[in-house]
């Protein structure tokens, strides 16, 4: 008997989607009542695509991305119905708890990327190039890009800077076939040469130079630019005369869309350390990490004093009279400490209910 043969067979009361799904579950190898739900059936990706970033932009739609380094923030961007999902390199900082984005490998990356891919349905997925790894040569460039696609997950990648070099290994990299993102104005990879984590196009040279390096990134084919922490006429500027949607970070409101790293957008690290580093231009939509802290205390407190956890949390169940016969059982191998302490749990957890 085929297979569908016997799926239909056997659910004549429901559709044949639903039945589908029921058996899916039947025929796996995961039971249903696991602890965890165990893995999902695959849906058709319905990933934001390119054409629709495009269409957007043609219809002058503010583009919105945000970043996501893991499979719950990717989620929650996923249920935000957000465009496009950044795996940054700012893992690095706000991840790992480094000073800088230099630090973090493209075996990190690659994790960060993963954990990401396996549930944001939705987004358009585009991966960090992390430094160190396509600066050398066009094949280095376009060899990363197909490990964080290939092994990562992602739909697309995006890469910093605009030097001449730069521009060879991006058109490189879509030449292979690998949707690029550009990243213009501020490029944190580079704080060696720029001084530290400064604007950039706060005059006239710098200005025009913002405008220029993204022209030619799209000249090499980008589908859209990041404008980092540049005054907002320069942003006004360069999304004027680009054809591709810029996304703004620090780069005023004239942009075809804005970005913000996760961590900085809720307000996560309200450690005083972090907190002080949050940038300026980022407006915090949350406190998350004040709620954090207060749930991490309430936990501390209530492990410490024993109302955690209580009957209510101590799901699985054994009978009374098979605890009685369990507890039997224990005196009768000559384990008396236990057998108490299992009907002292009964009794216990009797009186918590
Ligand atoms: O790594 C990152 O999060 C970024 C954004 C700031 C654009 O590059």
């Amino acid at each position: 008997m085929s297979c569908i043969r016997f799926l239909t067979k056997h659910s004549p009361s429901s559709s044949f989607s639903s039945s589908i799904l029921r058996h899916i579950r039947f025929m796996s190898n995961v039971p249903e009542n696991t602890v965890y739900s165990g893995p999902t059936p695959q849906i058709a990706n319905q990933r934001t695509t390119l054409m629709q970033l495009r269409q957007k932009h043609r219809n002058s739609k503010p583009i919105t991305m945000v970043t996501a380094y893991d499979y719950p923030s990717a989620v929650h961007l996923d249920m935000a119905g957000i465009d496009i999902c950044l795996v940054g390199d700012s893992a690095s900082m706000v991840v790992h708890g480094h000073d800088t984005t230099l630090p973090i490998t493209v075996d990190e990356m690659l994790v960060h990327c993963r954990a990401v891919a396996r549930d944001a349905k939705n987004p358009m997925l585009v991966g960090d190039l992390p430094f160190g790894s396509y600066e050398s040569s066009s094949d280095q460039a376009v060899d990363t890009a197909v490990r964080i696609l290939k092994e990562g997950g992602m739909d697309a990648i995006k890469l910093e800077g605009g030097s001449p070099s730069r521009i060879v290994a991006a058109k490189a990299i879509v030449e292979a076939g690998i949707a690029v993102m550009g990243h213009v104005g501020l490029t944190p990879q580079a704080i060696s040469v720029l001084g530290g984590f400064r604007p950039q196009g706060r005059n006239i040279l710098s200005a025009v130079k913002v405008v220029e390096t993204a022209l030619a990134l799209q000249e090499a084919g980008c589908f859209s630019v990041v404008l980092e922490c540049v005054p907002a006429p320069v942003a006004a500027a360069a999304t004027a005369a680009l054809q591709i949607p810029t996304i703004g970070i620090g780069a005023g409101p004239f942009c075809s869309g804005q970005v913000l790293v996760y961590h900085d957008l809720l307000g996560m690290l309200q450690h005083p350390h972090h907190a002080k580093v949050t940038p300026k231009f980022c407006k915090q939509y949350a406190r998350v990490g004040d709620i954090i802290n207060k749930a991490l205390l309430e936990y501390k407190e209530d492990v410490t004093n024993g109302s955690f956890p209580d009957a209510h949390h101590s799901p699985y169940k054994i009978s009374e009279a098979d605890a009685e016969g369990f507890s039997n059982e224990l005196q009768k191998l000559g384990f008396d400490k236990a057998a108490s302490a299992a009907s002292e749990a009964v009794q216990r957890l009797n009186a918590t209910k």
